[in-house]
Parts: structure tokens; sequence; C-alpha cells
């Protein structure tokens, strides 16, 4: 059977880091109050010649680099954003441009923090359909640009950057042991959207409007909901929390992947944390994350890692990939 398999990663993160100390001089906040609530001790925020395309574009040269693979050899650019440059058209299609590529296909996916495990498993479905044969997949955001900055319970938690996998066709036995992705489950609800949203848009405001978060609520219903869909992943594999290699979760908060781990019984040193050094980047969190752990040699080919993410909407959902 055919598998979408892991050729390549990259990342990209703006130049400038905002630590918890610089906010303190914008709201009423303390380094204390969000260390110790999320886990978060700088982000990097995009200057305005740093945007969605630019830092999607870069994220994808590096993982085409680490693929050893050329522009001229994917069949379709998947960019998960809620926070693309224009209204349209699709920041994918941009960075095919910014790419070089007038070949092939491209198209954005909007599930806000869950953008990069929709777009896998998209990405997954039209190789194994047959349709390409190779797919970057990034994950981009300038949350920093939607950001009420008066905001302190807003404001603190979100960061920029990006990150990129080229997903290639390959041959599977059908097994667990494959190399490549073994399940993805997604969920979503819109009943949430109030808790978790932003007060503008092209239909209704005309304006691009502000993140807007009820924090306690998205906390009460984040663990339950991640618990429930890797728990399905489980099931549908035959796969435990034991065989695990590499948990690398959305990087919202420190204290709700500790929560989510410990429910899972998956040992604390076998998951991934970037949240400290990136804050939360929406869609481009996971793919840092799988970025950084790969850098400094964690992730080796064949192990097994559990990607999930939870956001606006409510979406979630969970990945299951051998490397
Ligand atoms: N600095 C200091 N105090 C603050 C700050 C701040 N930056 N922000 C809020 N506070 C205050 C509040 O005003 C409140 O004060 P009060 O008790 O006098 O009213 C107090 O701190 C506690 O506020 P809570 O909101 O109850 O704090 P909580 O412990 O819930 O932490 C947080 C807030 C960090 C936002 C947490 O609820 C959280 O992480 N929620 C989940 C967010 C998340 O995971 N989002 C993921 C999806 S993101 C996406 O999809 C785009």
């Amino acid at each position: 059977m055919i598998r979408s398999v892991v050729k390549g990663i990259g990342t990209a993160l703006p130049e400038r880091i905002v630590k918890n100390s610089d906010l303190e001089g914008m709201v009423e906040t303390s380094d204390e109050w969000i260390v110790q609530r999320t886990g978060i001790r700088q982000r990097y925020i995009a200057n305005e010649n740093e945007t969605t395309v630019s830092l999607g574009a870069a994220a994808a040269r590096a993982a085409l680099e680490n693929a050893g693979l050329t522009p001229d050899d994917i069949d379709l650019i998947v960019v998960a954003t809620s926070t693309p440059n224009n209204t349209f058209p699709a920041s994918a299609v941009e960075i095919q441009k910014e790419l070089g590529m007038t070949h092939g296909f491209a198209f954005d996916m909007q599930a806000v923090c869950s953008g990069f495990i929709y777009a896998i498993s998209t990405a997954d479905l039209y190789i194994r359909g047959g349709m390409a044969q190779r797919v970057l997949v990034i994950g981009s955001e300038t949350f920093s640009r939607i950001l009420d900055w008066n905001d302190r319970s807003t404001c603190v938690l979100f960061g920029d950057g990006a990150g990129a996998i080229v997903l290639e066709a390959g041959e599977g036995k059908g097994l667990t042991s494959d190399r490549g992705i073994l399940s993805a489950n997604l969920r979503s609800d819109g009943s949430h959207k109030h808790k978790l949203f932003v007060d503008g848009g092209p239909s209704t405001t005309q304006t691009v409007g502000h993140l807007r978060m009820e924090g306690r609520e998205v906390f009460k219903h984040a663990v339950g909901m991640i618990t429930d869909v890797i728990e399905a992943s489980f099931e549908e594999t035959g796969l435990t929390a034991d065989d695990i290699d590499w948990f690398v979760p959305h990087q919202a908060n420190k204290r709700i992947i500790d929560a989510s781990a410990k429910k899972l019984n998956i040992a604390e040193d076998k998951v991934v944390i970037t949240v400290d050094q990136h804050g939360n980047t929406s869609a481009a969190s996971v793919p840092l994350a799988l970025g950084a752990a790969v850098k400094d040699g964690r992730i080796k080919e064949g192990d097994l890692v559990l990607l999930e993410a939870m956001g606006g909407g409510f979406t979630w959902g969970a990945v299951l990939l051998r490397w």
C-alpha cells in the first residue's frame, strides 16, 4: 500500500525575540505570571517585512534542502494558516510563486491551531489517492497581526513562525512498522465558536479583527478533547502510549501538555516542548516543535511520533506517523 513518508523538514522564525519581561511595559503582567500559567518564556514577533508568506517560503526552502529535493519535485503545496497575507489569493499560491513553481497546485487550509494536523491528513489523502507524489505541507502564522496588544489575557500567549515538511509516496506493507502516516483522526464542533474566535472578517465587519478567547473555557475542554482523539488513534492502530517514541503536541500551554501526557500515560521524557521558546504559534507550532526535535537528534528515522492539536472552532485532531 502507499504510505506518505516524511522526506524533509524545515523551520523559520522571525528575527525579533520578545521576552516576557519586554511585555511587562506594554500590559499589566509579569514574567512570573506568564511562566507559571503557560510555561512561555519568550516568543518571536514578525517585523513588517516578515509575513506568513515569507516565513512559510523560508521554511519550505529549508524542508526541500533537508529532503534533497527542489521545487520541481513538488506536486502540491498545502498551507495551514489563519493569518494569510491577503484574504485571497491563498498564501499557498504566493509561496508557490516565491519558490519559482508554475506547475502543480496549491491551497490554504484554515483550522486555526489544528491546521497542520488537518493539512497533513489532507496531503496524505492526495498522495494515497494518487493525485500527488510529493507534497509540501506548511504551517505558517503571524498571529501578532491579529492580537489585541491591550488585552493581557491573550497578547502574552502567541508568537509568529513557520514549519514545513515534505511528504513523499512510499511503499508500505499496511503494518504499523511501516514508515509514514499510520493514522489521522480529525474532529470539530462549531458550537464552541464564541470561546475562541477573531471578531472581524470580510463578510461581517470588513476588517481583519482581533483574537478573542475565554481562556479558562478553552482550557476546560482541551485536555478531554485531545486525549479522546488520541485514544481513538490508539484504538484504530492497536498502538499504545508505550509504543510512542515522541509526543509532539500543539504548543499552547505547558499545563495542557503536561495534563494530556499524564492522562495518556506518556512518559515526561518523550514529550517535546517548545512553547517556552516560541509561545503559541497556532498552525506552525507542531512543525516548529518537530523541527527542533529532529535538529537536536531526538527524532530519528523509524521513531513512532504522535502529533496532536486543538484550537479555534473548536477543531482538534491527532496523527500517528513513523518518521
Ligand atoms: N498577566 C497577569 N494576569 C493576568 C494575565 C496576564 N497576562 N492574563 C490574565 N490575568 C489575570 C486575569 O485577569 C485573572 O485575574 P482575576 O482573577 O483578578 O480575574 C487571573 O489572571 C486568572 O485568569 P484566568 O484566565 O483564570 O487564568 P488561567 O489560569 O485560566 O490562565 C490561560 C489563563 C493561560 C489563558 C489559560 O486559561 C489557557 O492556557 N487557556 C487555554 C488557551 C489555549 O490552549 N488555547 C489553545 C488554542 S489557541 C488557538 O486555537 C488559536
